[in-house]
């Protein structure tokens, strides 16, 4: 599950949102330590509340250098960074982490909220669900609050099964079975 081959390799790539703009995706980096900052500090309070499930006023050091250093082995981590201005802007993220002792692995998204109901969220999915299948996984879950029904909707649309958190009535799992093709 965790060999990395040519195939598996990650190249940057150019996508379009539903209005027009073009950001680029790529591997989070050390480099975006600033980057992945001022994205957090732009989060709404809702924003941080849905992704963290926690009240998080701020980010602590801990959280930002292993979100910024994601293990090779284990974890995959995306940034979706917008370039139109001068000063390139983080405006999205996605990842997922092993679950230790399966062939599943979890996966976690955000996007800033101005651009928010552009597809930017189902495109990091998509290439998330790519790689995660092409790197031997055969299960993707996600945690998501219940009232969260943009990500419930979102993930519905991409396929992902909705059922009830047996230990915490205040969340759902959505799972996605990851089948690589010919299979
Ligand atoms: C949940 C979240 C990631 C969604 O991000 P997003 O980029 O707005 O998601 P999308 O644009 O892909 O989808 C949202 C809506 O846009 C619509 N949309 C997306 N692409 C579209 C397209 N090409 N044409 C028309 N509509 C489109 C979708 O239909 C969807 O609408 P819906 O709410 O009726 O389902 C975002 O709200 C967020 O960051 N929330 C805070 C963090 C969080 O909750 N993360 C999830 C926990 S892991």
């Amino acid at each position: 599950m965790q060999e990395r081959d040519p195939a598996t390799v990650f190249a940057p790539f150019n996508v379009t949102v539903r209005d027009g703009r073009e950001l680029l995706v790529r591997e989070i980096g050390e480099r975006d330590k600033a980057g992945l900052l001022a994205a957090f500090n732009q989060l709404s309070a809702d924003a941080r509340y849905t992704r963290f499930m926690a009240a998080m006023r701020q980010l602590p050091e801990a959280m930002l250098e292993q979100a910024t250093h994601p293990s090779p082995e284990h974890e995959f981590a995306l940034v979706a960074i917008a370039t139109e201005n001068d000063a390139p802007a983080i405006v999205g993220g996605a990842r997922y982490a092993a679950a230790p002792g399966s062939d599943a692995c979890e996966f976690a998204v955000t996007v800033s909220d101005d651009w928010h109901g552009l597809g930017l969220a189902s495109q990091l999915l998509r290439v998330l669900i790519d790689v995660a299948t092409r790197r031997g996984y055969r299960r993707m879950d996600g945690y998501v609050l219940s009232s969260n029904t943009a990500m419930r909707r979102l993930a519905k649309r991409l396929g992902f099964a909705d059922t009830p958190c047996p230990d915490d009535a205040t969340l759902r799992v959505v799972t996605l079975a990851l089948q690589a093709s010919g299979q």
